[in-house]
């Protein structure tokens, strides 16, 4: 692969100059609509690039106090915290680098409730359940049956709790601004009185606006609407949109194995450790110069993760070319929700960051090896 000739794999490849363009129509959304638009941590954390999301975006969301103080780190901005449960010793320090806060329960709210009704500096927020969901896959669905996350309509009296001054949901995943309307229509009738108190409605993230044929024009006009309707702010916070299709995971066929007819080119990645959605969604990533199903009188091969995990592969991709070791294989899309969920599993290498600059040049920022691995564990 030219592209990346001289650079040792593996390797996450982030392209520079595809990010600008997401962080660019992110940034016109925000502005047309006039509301917030943060990055939701989560789903990407290379925070070399922390100083360039910021030139375009308000800041970012954490789900945790480790992210918020990356937030405050490596952004200089307070985080938009929201912990599925807040743990009690980590508490003050949140508060110490979030500007927002929201709590997932009533009973959460109850326990925290000094600290709500005297901070100035925190806006305190409830996560609430918009009752409807169009996220197909349970696994990443908040609004299905006796879900944890938010708190169902019926748990209010119609009156927003003392000192809490914003309302956020989080229903969507991937999804376009359609799925945002349906969202909205169940949210506004469960919490209509609410919205009308808050100050600030969070509506999460999974607001895929950078892919192609997302119709933003329909998104922007369904927040201004709403906020000309209810007189709040509106904060989205997408992950994946920021990230969406910016860079590979680079990595080299170390063997090819034939068994039972099956060829498998094992890889110097793996797809539990470095790319678990593929396993966990599940769904089959693209890969540069393969066809997802295989032509006839093409090369067929399983592509082969270097863990112990039998379910470590991913099925069949066709090649017009055989494969042998030293080929490079190039995973697209892999920026989004992978560094953020890698694991050492195994003892495998964790691949390296990179950037791909705007002239083709490419800064290798990060390197990992034994001393990565040993220091998770003791
Ligand atoms: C509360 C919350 N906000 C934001 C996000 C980011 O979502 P996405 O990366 O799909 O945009 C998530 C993802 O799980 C989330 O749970």
């Amino acid at each position: 692969m030219t592209k990346y000739k001289g650079i040792e794999s593996p390797a996450y490849v982030l392209d520079e100059t595809l990010l600008i363009n997401n962080l660019k129509l992110i940034k016109s959304v925000k502005d047309e609509a006039d509301i917030s638009i943060i990055l939701a941590l989560k789903g990407f954390a290379m925070w070399s690039v922390f100083p360039l999301v910021s030139e375009y975006l308000d800041g970012a969301t954490a789900s945790s106090l480790h992210e918020a103080m990356l937030i405050h780190e490596k952004m200089g901005k307070k985080a938009h915290t929201y912990c599925a449960a807040y743990v009690p010793r980590d508490f003050e320090a949140i508060m110490g680098v979030s500007a927002y806060m929201s709590f997932n329960s009533l009973s959460e709210y109850e326990r925290y409730k000094p600290y709500v009704t005297s901070s100035s500096d925190v806006s305190f927020g409830i996560r609430v359940n918009p009752g409807y969901s169009d996220v197909g896959t349970d696994l990443y669905n908040p609004c299905t049956p006796g879900s944890r996350l938010g708190v169902p309509y019926d748990h209010f009296d119609g009156e927003l709790p003392d000192g809490i001054e914003g309302l956020h949901f989080h229903a969507l995943c991937e999804n376009d601004s359609y799925s945002l309307e349906r969202v909205l229509l169940s949210f506004e009738d469960k919490f209509g009185r609410l919205i009308h108190q808050a100050k600030w409605v969070n509506m999460g993230g999974g607001h895929l606006m950078t892919r192609v044929g997302y119709d933003t024009k329909h998104l922007i006009q369904l927040l201004r609407d709403f906020k000309t309707k209810y007189n709040v702010d509106i904060i989205l916070e997408p992950g994946s949109a920021i990230a969406w299709q910016t860079g590979d995971l680079l990595s080299t066929v170390l063997d090819v194995v034939d068994n039972q007819g099956v060829k498998t080119a094992m890889l110097d990645v793996s797809f539990t450790a470095h790319m678990p959605d593929t396993l966990e969604m599940p769904y089959k990533p693209l890969v540069e110069g393969a066809d997802l199903e295989p032509k006839p009188g093409q090369h067929v091969y399983r592509l082969g993760g270097m863990s112990c995990l039998s379910g470590d592969y991913m099925s069949e991709y066709g090649f017009d070319q055989p494969l042998n070791p030293g080929d490079h294989i190039v995973l697209k899309d892999m920026m989004h929700y992978t560094m953020v969920k890698t694991t050492t599993f195994n003892g495998v290498q964790h691949p390296s960051i990179a950037i791909m600059r705007k002239n083709g040049d490419i800064d290798v920022i990060r390197t990992f090896g034994y001393e990565d691995y040993k220091n998770r564990l003791s």
